[in-house]
Protein backbone atom coordinates (compact mmCIF):
# COMPACT_ATOMS: atom_id res chain seq x y z
CA UNK A 1 0.00 0.00 0.00
CA UNK A 2 2.45 2.68 0.76
CA UNK A 3 4.65 1.40 -2.04
CA UNK A 4 1.96 1.81 -4.82
CA UNK A 5 1.17 5.44 -2.61
CA UNK A 6 4.65 6.40 -3.14
CA UNK A 7 4.52 5.79 -7.06
CA UNK A 8 1.08 7.86 -7.55
CA UNK A 9 2.40 10.23 -5.53
CA UNK A 10 5.72 10.57 -7.36
CA UNK A 11 4.09 10.09 -10.84
CA UNK A 12 1.80 13.00 -9.70
CA UNK A 13 4.57 15.04 -8.53
CA UNK A 14 6.36 14.01 -12.23
CA UNK A 15 3.27 15.67 -14.45
CA UNK A 16 3.19 18.38 -12.28
CA UNK A 17 6.54 19.28 -13.50
CA UNK A 18 5.96 18.89 -16.77
CA UNK A 19 3.01 21.12 -16.56
CA UNK A 20 5.16 23.67 -14.98
CA UNK A 21 8.57 23.06 -17.09
CA UNK A 22 7.87 20.90 -19.94
CA UNK A 23 6.12 20.93 -22.81
CA UNK A 24 5.94 24.40 -24.49
CA UNK A 25 2.78 26.23 -25.01
CA UNK A 26 1.61 25.29 -28.18
CA UNK A 27 -1.00 28.34 -28.52
CA UNK A 28 0.43 30.77 -31.07
CA UNK A 29 0.34 34.57 -30.07
CA UNK A 30 -2.12 36.58 -31.54
CA UNK A 31 -2.87 40.34 -31.26
CA UNK A 32 -5.99 39.79 -29.26
CA UNK A 33 -5.26 37.78 -26.43
CA UNK A 34 -0.88 38.81 -26.17
CA UNK A 35 -0.24 41.83 -28.06
CA UNK A 36 -3.30 44.33 -27.87
CA UNK A 37 -2.87 43.81 -23.30
CA UNK A 38 1.00 45.20 -23.92
CA UNK A 39 -0.64 48.15 -26.03
CA UNK A 40 -2.77 49.07 -23.82
CA UNK A 41 -0.67 49.40 -20.75
CA UNK A 42 2.46 51.01 -22.20
CA UNK A 43 1.61 52.53 -25.74
CA UNK A 44 -2.17 53.69 -26.77
CA UNK A 45 -2.19 56.87 -24.02
CA UNK A 46 0.20 58.16 -26.78
CA UNK A 47 -1.11 56.21 -29.72
CA UNK A 48 -4.67 56.73 -29.88
CA UNK A 49 -6.81 59.10 -32.23
CA UNK A 50 -5.75 62.52 -31.87
CA UNK A 51 -3.10 62.44 -29.20
CA UNK A 52 0.46 63.33 -29.67
CA UNK A 53 1.68 60.12 -31.35
CA UNK A 54 1.45 60.07 -35.38
CA UNK A 55 -0.42 57.16 -35.74
CA UNK A 56 -3.23 54.31 -33.59
CA UNK A 57 -2.08 51.03 -31.86
CA UNK A 58 -5.47 50.48 -30.73
CA UNK A 59 -6.89 47.63 -32.78
CA UNK A 60 -5.20 45.00 -35.13
CA UNK A 61 -6.36 46.95 -37.97
CA UNK A 62 -4.59 50.50 -36.85
CA UNK A 63 -1.00 48.07 -35.50
CA UNK A 64 -0.97 45.50 -38.11
CA UNK A 65 0.91 48.01 -40.81
CA UNK A 66 3.20 48.97 -37.91
CA UNK A 67 4.15 45.52 -36.93
CA UNK A 68 8.01 45.75 -38.03
CA UNK A 69 8.71 49.17 -37.20
CA UNK A 70 6.65 48.26 -33.50
CA UNK A 71 9.34 45.56 -33.30
CA UNK A 72 12.38 47.82 -34.02
CA UNK A 73 10.79 50.47 -31.50
CA UNK A 74 10.39 48.10 -28.18
CA UNK A 75 13.84 46.05 -28.95
CA UNK A 76 15.45 49.42 -28.86
CA UNK A 77 13.38 50.30 -26.04
CA UNK A 78 12.90 53.64 -27.76
CA UNK A 79 9.48 53.35 -27.01
CA UNK A 80 7.68 53.98 -24.39
CA UNK A 81 10.23 57.05 -24.77
CA UNK A 82 12.07 56.99 -21.30
CA UNK A 83 15.38 58.83 -20.55
CA UNK A 84 16.80 57.08 -17.22
CA UNK A 85 19.45 54.96 -16.96
CA UNK A 86 17.50 51.72 -15.92
CA UNK A 87 20.72 51.36 -13.29
CA UNK A 88 20.11 54.30 -11.02
CA UNK A 89 17.21 54.89 -9.21
CA UNK A 90 13.36 53.52 -9.12
CA UNK A 91 10.68 55.25 -10.76
CA UNK A 92 6.51 54.94 -9.85
CA UNK A 93 5.92 56.51 -13.02
CA UNK A 94 8.64 53.90 -15.24
CA UNK A 95 6.57 52.60 -18.21
CA UNK A 96 9.33 50.71 -19.97
CA UNK A 97 8.16 47.23 -20.77
CA UNK A 98 9.51 44.27 -19.44
CA UNK A 99 11.71 41.71 -20.71
CA UNK A 100 8.86 39.19 -21.31
CA UNK A 101 6.88 41.83 -22.48
CA UNK A 102 9.15 43.07 -25.43
CA UNK A 103 9.96 38.79 -26.50
CA UNK A 104 5.89 38.52 -26.92
CA UNK A 105 5.95 41.27 -29.70
CA UNK A 106 9.12 40.22 -30.59
CA UNK A 107 7.74 36.23 -31.43
CA UNK A 108 4.70 37.80 -32.55
CA UNK A 109 5.82 39.77 -35.36
CA UNK A 110 8.49 37.19 -36.18
CA UNK A 111 5.37 35.15 -36.56
CA UNK A 112 2.18 34.83 -39.08
CA UNK A 113 1.08 38.30 -36.70
CA UNK A 114 -2.23 36.35 -36.70
CA UNK A 115 -4.85 38.72 -35.30
CA UNK A 116 -6.59 36.07 -33.00
CA UNK A 117 -10.47 35.93 -31.66
CA UNK A 118 -11.85 39.75 -31.39
CA UNK A 119 -13.19 38.68 -27.93
CA UNK A 120 -10.01 38.15 -25.94
CA UNK A 121 -9.29 41.94 -26.94
CA UNK A 122 -8.78 43.37 -23.30
CA UNK A 123 -11.35 46.40 -22.49
CA UNK A 124 -10.30 49.57 -24.59
CA UNK A 125 -9.09 52.52 -22.27
CA UNK A 126 -11.12 55.00 -22.37
CA UNK A 127 -9.22 58.62 -23.01
CA UNK A 128 -12.64 61.14 -21.90
CA UNK A 129 -11.51 64.86 -22.73
CA UNK A 130 -11.69 66.14 -19.45
CA UNK A 131 -9.22 67.22 -16.37
CA UNK A 132 -7.18 64.29 -15.43
CA UNK A 133 -7.11 65.42 -12.05
CA UNK A 134 -11.17 66.11 -11.37
CA UNK A 135 -13.02 69.16 -11.46
CA UNK A 136 -10.44 72.03 -10.78
CA UNK A 137 -11.23 74.70 -8.33
CA UNK A 138 -9.78 77.75 -10.40
CA UNK A 139 -8.65 77.71 -14.07
CA UNK A 140 -6.33 80.35 -15.23
CA UNK A 141 -5.97 80.48 -18.80
CA UNK A 142 -4.12 82.91 -21.03
CA UNK A 143 -5.85 85.10 -23.26
CA UNK A 144 -7.10 84.01 -26.60
CA UNK A 145 -3.83 83.40 -28.65
CA UNK A 146 -3.84 83.50 -33.06
CA UNK A 147 -1.34 81.30 -34.76
CA UNK A 148 -0.83 81.46 -38.32
CA UNK A 149 -0.30 78.80 -40.34
CA UNK A 150 3.01 79.49 -41.77
CA UNK A 151 6.35 80.02 -40.50
CA UNK A 152 8.49 78.59 -37.67
CA UNK A 153 7.45 77.20 -34.29
CA UNK A 154 6.91 80.02 -32.00
CA UNK A 155 7.51 80.55 -28.31
CA UNK A 156 4.90 82.37 -26.71
CA UNK A 157 5.41 83.85 -23.05
CA UNK A 158 2.43 85.43 -21.32
CA UNK A 159 1.55 86.25 -17.66
CA UNK A 160 -1.59 85.75 -15.95
CA UNK A 161 -2.27 87.29 -12.89
CA UNK A 162 -3.77 85.02 -9.95
CA UNK A 163 -5.06 88.02 -8.07
CA UNK A 164 -4.51 85.74 -5.04
CA UNK A 165 -5.13 88.58 -1.61
CA UNK A 166 -3.88 85.49 0.49
CA UNK A 167 -1.19 82.90 0.24
CA UNK A 168 -3.35 79.40 -1.27
CA UNK A 169 -2.08 75.79 -1.19
CA UNK A 170 -2.54 73.99 -3.85
CA UNK A 171 -2.58 69.79 -4.11
CA UNK A 172 -3.02 69.43 -8.04
CA UNK A 173 -1.81 71.45 -11.11
CA UNK A 174 -2.86 70.09 -14.24
CA UNK A 175 -1.34 72.34 -17.50
CA UNK A 176 -4.28 71.60 -20.46
CA UNK A 177 -3.33 72.56 -24.56
CA UNK A 178 -6.45 74.85 -25.72
CA UNK A 179 -5.37 73.34 -28.89
CA UNK A 180 -3.90 70.08 -28.94
CA UNK A 181 -2.87 70.28 -32.79
CA UNK A 182 -0.38 72.77 -32.20
CA UNK A 183 0.45 73.31 -28.44
CA UNK A 184 3.70 70.86 -28.85
CA UNK A 185 4.47 71.92 -24.93
CA UNK A 186 4.02 74.14 -22.33
CA UNK A 187 4.98 75.20 -18.66
CA UNK A 188 4.03 77.20 -16.00
CA UNK A 189 5.83 79.01 -12.92
CA UNK A 190 5.00 80.73 -10.12
CA UNK A 191 6.09 84.15 -10.54
CA UNK A 192 6.60 87.07 -7.95
CA UNK A 193 4.16 87.57 -5.00
CA UNK A 194 4.66 89.20 -1.97
CA UNK A 195 7.37 86.64 -0.84
CA UNK A 196 9.34 88.22 -4.00
CA UNK A 197 12.26 89.95 -2.66
CA UNK A 198 12.65 93.70 -3.20
CA UNK A 199 15.30 94.60 -5.45
CA UNK A 200 17.31 96.96 -3.57
CA UNK A 201 20.13 99.23 -5.33
CA UNK A 202 23.08 97.35 -3.77
CA UNK A 203 26.07 97.26 -5.96
CA UNK A 204 25.41 93.30 -6.42
CA UNK A 205 21.62 93.62 -7.84
CA UNK A 206 22.97 96.35 -9.97
CA UNK A 207 25.76 93.65 -11.68
CA UNK A 208 23.05 91.15 -11.77
CA UNK A 209 20.92 93.78 -13.72
CA UNK A 210 23.04 94.67 -15.85
CA UNK A 211 24.32 90.52 -16.52
CA UNK A 212 20.53 89.97 -18.51
CA UNK A 213 18.93 91.73 -20.99
CA UNK A 214 15.15 91.43 -21.33
CA UNK A 215 13.21 91.91 -24.14
CA UNK A 216 9.28 92.01 -23.81
CA UNK A 217 9.05 88.00 -21.88
CA UNK A 218 12.54 86.42 -23.17
CA UNK A 219 15.49 87.10 -20.96
CA UNK A 220 18.89 86.25 -22.40
CA UNK A 221 22.56 86.90 -20.57
CA UNK A 222 24.58 89.45 -21.84
CA UNK A 223 27.64 87.76 -24.48
CA UNK A 224 30.22 89.23 -22.51
CA UNK A 225 28.94 89.11 -19.03
CA UNK A 226 31.92 86.42 -16.90
CA UNK A 227 31.90 82.81 -17.72
CA UNK A 228 30.83 80.25 -15.04
CA UNK A 229 30.62 76.78 -15.75
CA UNK A 230 31.63 74.99 -12.71
CA UNK A 231 28.78 76.17 -10.33
CA UNK A 232 30.14 73.82 -7.76
CA UNK A 233 34.08 75.41 -6.57
CA UNK A 234 31.44 77.04 -3.90
CA UNK A 235 27.56 76.56 -3.03
CA UNK A 236 25.36 78.34 -5.54
CA UNK A 237 27.94 79.32 -7.64
CA UNK A 238 26.65 79.40 -10.77
CA UNK A 239 23.23 81.54 -10.17
CA UNK A 240 22.73 85.39 -11.06
CA UNK A 241 24.87 87.46 -8.54
CA UNK A 242 23.27 87.93 -5.32
CA UNK A 243 20.49 85.07 -6.24
CA UNK A 244 20.15 82.03 -4.25
CA UNK A 245 18.36 78.70 -4.91
CA UNK A 246 14.76 79.10 -4.07
CA UNK A 247 11.25 77.23 -4.53
CA UNK A 248 9.41 80.84 -4.87
CA UNK A 249 10.14 80.95 -9.07
CA UNK A 250 9.40 77.90 -9.83
CA UNK A 251 7.55 75.39 -12.08
CA UNK A 252 4.02 74.14 -10.73
CA UNK A 253 3.19 72.29 -14.28
CA UNK A 254 4.17 71.27 -17.47
CA UNK A 255 2.14 69.61 -20.73
CA UNK A 256 4.66 67.74 -22.12
CA UNK A 257 4.56 64.29 -24.37
CA UNK A 258 3.96 61.62 -22.03
CA UNK A 259 4.05 63.48 -18.55
CA UNK A 260 1.19 63.03 -16.22
CA UNK A 261 -0.02 65.90 -14.35
CA UNK A 262 1.03 67.48 -10.98
CA UNK A 263 -0.33 65.97 -7.89
CA UNK A 264 1.41 66.39 -4.26
CA UNK A 265 1.64 63.01 -2.14
CA UNK A 266 -1.28 62.70 0.69
CA UNK A 267 -1.21 65.43 2.98
CA UNK A 268 1.42 67.66 1.47
CA UNK A 269 0.83 70.75 -0.95
CA UNK A 270 2.72 73.94 -2.67
CA UNK A 271 2.36 77.60 -1.73
CA UNK A 272 1.60 80.19 -4.38
CA UNK A 273 1.81 83.15 -2.73
CA UNK A 274 -0.35 86.53 -2.71
CA UNK A 275 -0.17 88.20 -5.65
CA UNK A 276 2.14 85.72 -8.13
CA UNK A 277 1.66 85.50 -11.67
CA UNK A 278 1.51 82.26 -13.15
CA UNK A 279 3.87 82.69 -15.60
CA UNK A 280 2.82 80.09 -19.39
CA UNK A 281 6.04 79.62 -21.64
CA UNK A 282 4.12 78.13 -24.45
CA UNK A 283 5.62 76.10 -27.54
CA UNK A 284 3.87 76.44 -30.62
CA UNK A 285 4.18 74.05 -33.75
CA UNK A 286 2.63 75.03 -36.78
CA UNK A 287 1.55 71.47 -37.84
CA UNK A 288 -1.78 72.11 -39.39
CA UNK A 289 -1.05 75.15 -41.78
CA UNK A 290 -4.10 76.77 -40.88
CA UNK A 291 -4.73 79.88 -38.60
CA UNK A 292 -5.38 78.22 -35.16
CA UNK A 293 -6.27 79.79 -32.07
CA UNK A 294 -5.43 78.77 -28.44
CA UNK A 295 -6.21 80.17 -24.53
CA UNK A 296 -4.09 76.94 -22.85
CA UNK A 297 -4.98 77.01 -19.14
CA UNK A 298 -3.84 75.42 -15.94
CA UNK A 299 -6.39 74.07 -13.53
CA UNK A 300 -5.61 74.20 -9.82
CA UNK A 301 -7.30 72.38 -7.03
CA UNK A 302 -6.82 74.14 -3.54
CA UNK A 303 -6.13 72.45 -0.62
CA UNK A 304 -9.54 71.38 1.85
CA UNK A 305 -7.24 71.98 4.96
CA UNK A 306 -3.65 73.26 5.47
CA UNK A 307 -1.14 70.79 4.45
CA UNK A 308 0.49 68.69 7.29
CA UNK A 309 3.84 68.47 5.00
CA UNK A 310 4.46 71.45 2.80
CA UNK A 311 6.17 70.19 -0.73
CA UNK A 312 9.02 72.31 -2.16
CA UNK A 313 11.11 72.35 -5.06
CA UNK A 314 14.20 73.45 -5.44
CA UNK A 315 15.63 74.16 -8.86
CA UNK A 316 19.18 74.51 -8.85
CA UNK A 317 20.58 75.99 -11.90
CA UNK A 318 23.88 77.52 -13.55
CA UNK A 319 22.91 80.70 -15.23
CA UNK A 320 26.49 81.72 -16.12
CA UNK A 321 27.86 79.43 -18.13
CA UNK A 322 28.78 79.47 -21.74
CA UNK A 323 28.85 76.38 -24.18
CA UNK A 324 31.69 76.87 -26.79
CA UNK A 325 30.55 77.27 -31.11
CA UNK A 326 31.55 73.89 -32.18
CA UNK A 327 32.04 72.13 -28.91
CA UNK A 328 30.51 68.54 -28.86
CA UNK A 329 31.10 67.77 -25.07
CA UNK A 330 31.41 70.63 -22.76
CA UNK A 331 30.76 70.39 -18.81
CA UNK A 332 28.42 72.82 -16.68
CA UNK A 333 27.81 72.10 -12.78
CA UNK A 334 25.88 73.34 -9.88
CA UNK A 335 25.92 72.30 -6.65
CA UNK A 336 23.77 73.50 -3.25
CA UNK A 337 23.95 72.17 0.13
CA UNK A 338 21.08 70.93 2.23
CA UNK A 339 20.62 72.77 5.72
CA UNK A 340 18.06 70.23 6.86
CA UNK A 341 16.66 66.41 6.52
CA UNK A 342 14.84 66.39 3.08
CA UNK A 343 12.35 63.39 1.64
CA UNK A 344 12.93 63.43 -2.23
CA UNK A 345 9.96 62.63 -3.87
CA UNK A 346 10.98 63.91 -8.02
CA UNK A 347 13.51 64.95 -9.93
CA UNK A 348 13.57 67.05 -13.09
CA UNK A 349 16.51 67.17 -15.90
CA UNK A 350 16.30 70.20 -17.83
CA UNK A 351 18.33 71.61 -20.33
CA UNK A 352 17.35 73.02 -24.36
CA UNK A 353 18.29 71.46 -27.35
CA UNK A 354 22.04 71.33 -26.71
CA UNK A 355 21.39 69.33 -23.88
CA UNK A 356 23.41 66.08 -23.93
CA UNK A 357 23.12 64.37 -20.48
CA UNK A 358 22.46 65.30 -16.94
CA UNK A 359 23.12 63.58 -13.64
CA UNK A 360 22.04 64.36 -10.19
CA UNK A 361 24.68 62.90 -7.18
CA UNK A 362 23.69 63.34 -3.57
CA UNK A 363 27.05 64.03 -2.45
CA UNK A 364 26.37 62.24 1.88
CA UNK A 365 27.73 63.87 4.75
CA UNK A 366 29.21 60.76 5.69
CA UNK A 367 31.60 60.61 2.30
CA UNK A 368 29.29 58.81 0.22
CA UNK A 369 28.19 59.44 -3.15
CA UNK A 370 24.71 58.89 -4.47
CA UNK A 371 23.68 58.82 -8.15
CA UNK A 372 20.36 59.57 -7.84
CA UNK A 373 18.98 59.97 -11.83
CA UNK A 374 21.32 59.79 -14.32
CA UNK A 375 20.06 61.01 -18.35
CA UNK A 376 22.71 59.34 -20.12
CA UNK A 377 20.93 60.45 -23.56
CA UNK A 378 19.05 63.71 -23.06
CA UNK A 379 16.62 64.78 -25.84
CA UNK A 380 14.58 68.13 -25.21
CA UNK A 381 11.81 66.64 -26.51
CA UNK A 382 10.91 64.22 -23.86
CA UNK A 383 11.46 65.61 -20.44
CA UNK A 384 10.28 63.77 -18.03
CA UNK A 385 9.93 64.01 -14.30
CA UNK A 386 10.93 61.06 -12.55
CA UNK A 387 9.32 60.65 -9.38
CA UNK A 388 10.57 58.31 -6.91
CA UNK A 389 9.65 54.79 -5.80
CA UNK A 390 10.24 55.41 -2.74
CA UNK A 391 11.07 58.93 -1.17
CA UNK A 392 15.19 59.08 -0.83
CA UNK A 393 16.11 60.02 2.40
CA UNK A 394 18.77 62.73 2.45
CA UNK A 395 20.36 63.99 5.71
CA UNK A 396 21.13 67.59 6.49
CA UNK A 397 24.38 68.55 5.01
CA UNK A 398 23.68 66.43 2.06
CA UNK A 399 25.58 68.17 -1.23
CA UNK A 400 23.51 68.10 -4.80
CA UNK A 401 25.48 68.20 -7.69
CA UNK A 402 23.78 68.88 -10.88
CA UNK A 403 26.45 67.60 -13.66
CA UNK A 404 25.41 68.67 -17.27
CA UNK A 405 27.00 68.49 -20.51
CA UNK A 406 26.05 70.10 -23.67
CA UNK A 407 26.85 69.31 -27.58
CA UNK A 408 26.66 72.30 -29.40
CA UNK A 409 28.49 70.28 -32.68
CA UNK A 410 26.92 70.61 -36.20
CA UNK A 411 25.98 66.39 -35.23
CA UNK A 412 23.93 67.27 -32.41
CA UNK A 413 20.50 66.74 -34.03
CA UNK A 414 18.27 69.73 -33.82
CA UNK A 415 20.83 72.50 -32.69
CA UNK A 416 19.26 75.76 -33.82
CA UNK A 417 23.00 77.08 -34.82
CA UNK A 418 26.58 75.34 -33.68
CA UNK A 419 28.66 78.75 -34.89
CA UNK A 420 27.77 80.36 -31.86
CA UNK A 421 28.59 80.79 -27.98
CA UNK A 422 25.55 79.50 -26.45
CA UNK A 423 24.83 81.04 -23.45
CA UNK A 424 21.46 81.06 -20.47
CA UNK A 425 18.27 82.41 -22.13
CA UNK A 426 14.70 81.74 -21.53
CA UNK A 427 14.33 80.88 -25.35
CA UNK A 428 15.52 77.38 -26.87
CA UNK A 429 17.92 78.12 -28.58
CA UNK A 430 18.91 79.54 -25.90
CA UNK A 431 19.80 77.24 -22.97
CA UNK A 432 19.74 76.29 -19.50
CA UNK A 433 21.44 73.91 -16.87
CA UNK A 434 18.68 72.99 -14.26
CA UNK A 435 17.88 70.68 -11.57
CA UNK A 436 14.55 70.78 -10.03
CA UNK A 437 14.03 68.71 -7.01
CA UNK A 438 10.97 68.60 -5.09
CA UNK A 439 11.00 67.52 -1.49
CA UNK A 440 9.29 66.90 1.65
CA UNK A 441 11.21 68.55 4.90
CA UNK A 442 11.30 65.67 7.77
CA UNK A 443 10.24 66.93 10.68
CA UNK A 444 13.36 66.62 13.52
CA UNK A 445 10.80 64.48 15.16
CA UNK A 446 10.23 62.45 12.69
CA UNK A 447 11.06 59.22 12.32
CA UNK A 448 12.91 58.77 8.67
CA UNK A 449 11.42 55.59 7.59
CA UNK A 450 8.01 57.29 5.96
CA UNK A 451 5.86 53.96 4.63
CA UNK A 452 5.38 54.91 1.22
CA UNK A 453 2.01 54.67 0.65
CA UNK A 454 1.46 58.02 2.99
CA UNK A 455 3.73 59.85 0.15
CA UNK A 456 1.80 58.81 -2.78
C1 LIG B 1 4.72 59.24 -24.26
C2 LIG B 1 4.00 59.02 -25.47
C3 LIG B 1 4.28 57.73 -26.21
C4 LIG B 1 4.24 56.44 -25.72
C5 LIG B 1 3.89 56.00 -24.32
C6 LIG B 1 4.58 55.59 -26.82
N1 LIG B 1 4.82 56.32 -27.94
FE1 LIG B 1 5.38 55.61 -29.77
N2 LIG B 1 5.57 57.50 -30.44
C7 LIG B 1 5.24 58.64 -29.76
C8 LIG B 1 5.51 59.80 -30.59
C9 LIG B 1 5.27 61.25 -30.21
C10 LIG B 1 6.05 59.32 -31.79
C11 LIG B 1 6.53 60.12 -33.00
C12 LIG B 1 7.79 60.85 -32.71
C13 LIG B 1 8.94 59.94 -32.43
O1 LIG B 1 9.18 58.97 -33.17
O2 LIG B 1 9.64 60.19 -31.42
C14 LIG B 1 6.07 57.86 -31.67
C15 LIG B 1 6.54 57.00 -32.67
C16 LIG B 1 6.38 55.63 -32.64
C17 LIG B 1 6.71 54.75 -33.74
C18 LIG B 1 7.19 55.20 -35.08
C19 LIG B 1 8.48 54.64 -35.49
C20 LIG B 1 9.67 55.25 -34.83
O3 LIG B 1 10.46 54.47 -34.23
O4 LIG B 1 9.86 56.48 -34.89
C21 LIG B 1 6.43 53.47 -33.31
C22 LIG B 1 6.57 52.19 -34.12
C23 LIG B 1 5.94 53.58 -31.96
N3 LIG B 1 5.93 54.90 -31.58
C24 LIG B 1 5.55 52.50 -31.20
C25 LIG B 1 5.23 52.59 -29.84
C26 LIG B 1 4.97 51.44 -29.03
C27 LIG B 1 4.95 50.00 -29.52
C28 LIG B 1 4.75 51.92 -27.77
C29 LIG B 1 4.49 51.12 -26.52
C30 LIG B 1 5.37 50.00 -26.26
C31 LIG B 1 4.84 53.36 -27.81
N4 LIG B 1 5.14 53.72 -29.09
C32 LIG B 1 4.66 54.20 -26.73
C33 LIG B 1 4.75 58.70 -28.48
C34 LIG B 1 4.64 57.62 -27.63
Amino acid sequence: MWKTAGVWASLLAASVALAQTGAPDKRPLTFSHDVAPILYKHCVACHHPGDIAPMSLMTYQDARPWAAAIRQAVVSRKMPPWLADPAVGQWSNDPRLSDAEIQTIRSWVEGPKLEGDPKDMPPAPAFPDGWKIGKPDLVLSIPVHTLEGKGPDEYTYVDVPTNFAEDRWIVAAELRPGNRKIVHHAHVFIKGGNAERKSDPTPVTQYAKWIRIRQGSLEWVRPEAPVIDNGCSVDDNGLFPGSTSSDLNSLISSYLPGREPDVYPAGTARKIPAGAVLSFQIHYSRTTGKTETDDTGVGLIFAKEPPSRVSRRIDLSNQMFMIPAGDSDHAVSECHTFDKDVLVTSLTPHMHLRGKSMQIVADLPDGRKQTLVSVPDYQFNWQFTYREKDPVFLPKGTRIEVLARFDNSVNKAGNPNPGINVRWGSASENEMMDGWIEYLDVAPTEPIKVAAANLR
